[in-house]
């Protein structure tokens, strides 16, 4: 089965201590795990280059993702990082629109949308975050909510540009909670936002995915990621224990 497996290490681990994680990771993994999974890793950027570089040496079958990029493509943007600089490291994905973003650096729909259209200028896939807070989801219009975050991430895109876009829906009351939606929830909301961007002139089944993100864990993946809809995982803590990381892979049948 076709699935994406990302490992968001957030603000965790020197560049050292991700090499280390990096290596155990690979050496971890079957040889003959399934050529249908895509493993991303997505260290911070301080260790983008050292894991680039072991990738490219020994031709790993693995993937970066970056956590995030600026909006601004160049110039006087003090402690910013394009994507020409994460072009130039051959980084396959990004991150965008982490709740966590949102929530402590403000970032808006609007700068969210120029990175998904920096990105995909530059043929890095754009990994497009949203999810709602406890409030919104006990309201009645969470799904309304969800749909205006997305519509605003995607604004403008055209199908000439698009290879591919992942959307990952991430519950922000399950992230790093005990807190999990059922199954049903989670189909549910992508069902709901596939057909919404059914009728978006870039759609298509082969270039749109959805994962989801949000406390998975071994003992919850095996149901989630056998889930036909669910194209797969975008994992936090449990990513950074090679173990359990590694059962979440091997829970895909
Ligand atoms: P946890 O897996 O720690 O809940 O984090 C989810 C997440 O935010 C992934 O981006």
């Amino acid at each position: 089965m076709n699935k994406t497996i990302i490992a968001n290490w957030k603000l965790n681990l020197d560049h050292l201590e991700a090499i280390q994680l990096f290596q155990k990771l690979n050496y971890s993994l079957d040889n003959d795990i399934d050529k249908k999974i895509k493993i991303v890793v997505a260290p911070s950027f301080t260790s983008l280059r050292s894991i680039q570089t072991i990738i490219e040496a020994d031709k790993l079958k693995l993937y970066l993702a970056s956590q995030d990029v600026s909006e601004f493509v160049e110039g006087a943007y003090t402690g910013e990082v394009s994507v020409t600089q994460l072009e130039k490291l051959k980084i396959s994905f990004c991150i965008v629109g982490h709740s966590e973003r949102r929530q402590h650096f403000n970032e808006t729909d609007e700068s969210i949308n120029l990175k998904v259209h920096n990105l995909i200028n530059k043929k890095i896939v754009p990994v497009i975050c949203f999810g709602e807070s406890i409030e919104q989801r006990k309201s009645e219009n969470y799904l309304d909510f969800l749909i205006e975050q997305v519509e605003k991430s995607i604004k403008g895109l055209r199908k000439d540009k698009v290879d591919e876009i992942i959307f990952a829906y991430e519950p922000v009351w399950a992230i790093g909670t005990g807190e999990t939606p059922s199954l049903q929830d989670i189909v549910d909301v992508i069902s709901n936002i596939k057909e919404f961007l059914s009728s978006k002139p870039f759609f298509d089944e082969e270039n749109t995915k959805f994962i989801y993100g949000g406390r998975v864990t071994p003992d919850n993946s095996k149901e989630i990621l056998n889930t036909k809809i669910v194209n797969g995982a975008l994992v936090g803590g449990a990513s950074l224990d090679v173990d359990k990381f590694i059962k979440i892979i091997e829970s895909i049948e």
